[in-house]
């Protein structure tokens, strides 16, 4: 039996999204995921992660696409996929953006010198996701970001984000408006995962 509350609700209700409204979503409710992001853990207590918000339709297009062409996914089949309802990439070889069209794309940048960079990015991001799920807005967690800026456009636009030299993208946190009224369903859990050692 598990304790319930608000906290836990929004826990195991969130789910990720992948087909998004085109209309932006509000500065406020912007401004709460980044809040959830900067509170997050960090190791060290360093906050080191950097949140890059683009809300640039043509450049979130162009660097979704550049992601995807990058993305060495190993391709669903009938019975090992990742999503039915909302396909991924590695699902629907016909999605050409790997953004899926969200309005909103926040990149995470992270030192390149520092071991718990990409950990603290993932604690940010999840805590970002419940934040953003606990307003009613989607959000999809997409891994590997160096690949959306490993070509010429993407390497412009790290200059244009004046990001720096010495930082590179752990992740992306994708947001927007859910278009299906109907989340996806969560799969069951794989039994057998807690030890008591
Ligand atoms: C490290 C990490 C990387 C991920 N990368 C992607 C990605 O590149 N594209 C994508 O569509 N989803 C990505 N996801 C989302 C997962 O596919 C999703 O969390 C998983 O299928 C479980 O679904 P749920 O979040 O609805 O429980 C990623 C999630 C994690 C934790």
């Amino acid at each position: 039996m598990i304790m319930t509350n608000a906290v836990m609700e929004n826990i195991l209700t969130r789910r990720t999204i992948r087909r998004f409204l085109t209309k932006q979503i509000l500065e406020e409710e912007l401004q709460t995921v980044l809040e959830a992001g900067l509170y997050a853990p960090s190791a060290g207590g360093r906050q080191g992660v950097l949140f890059v918000v683009s809300q640039d339709q043509e450049i979130n297009k162009k660097l979704g696409r550049i992601k995807k062409k990058n993305s060495n996914v190993r391709m669903s089949t009938d019975t090992v996929y990742i999503s039915k309802e909302q396909p991924s990439i590695a699902d629907d070889p016909s999605i050409i953006n790997a953004f899926y069209d969200a309005p909103t794309v926040i990149t995470l940048f992270v030192p390149k010198d520092f071991l718990y960079g990409p950990y603290d990015a993932s604690a940010a991001a999840e805590n970002m996701l419940l934040a953003a799920h606990s307003i009613g807005l989607g959000g999809c967690y997409i891994g590997s970001a160096w690949d959306s800026f490993r070509d010429p456009f993407g390497q412009e636009i790290l200059k244009q984000w004046n990001v720096r030299f010495d930082y590179y993208a752990a992740l992306h946190v994708l947001l927007g408006y859910p278009k299906d009224e109907q989340a996806p369903k969560g799969k069951v859990r794989k039994e057998g995962r807690i030890i008591r050692g």
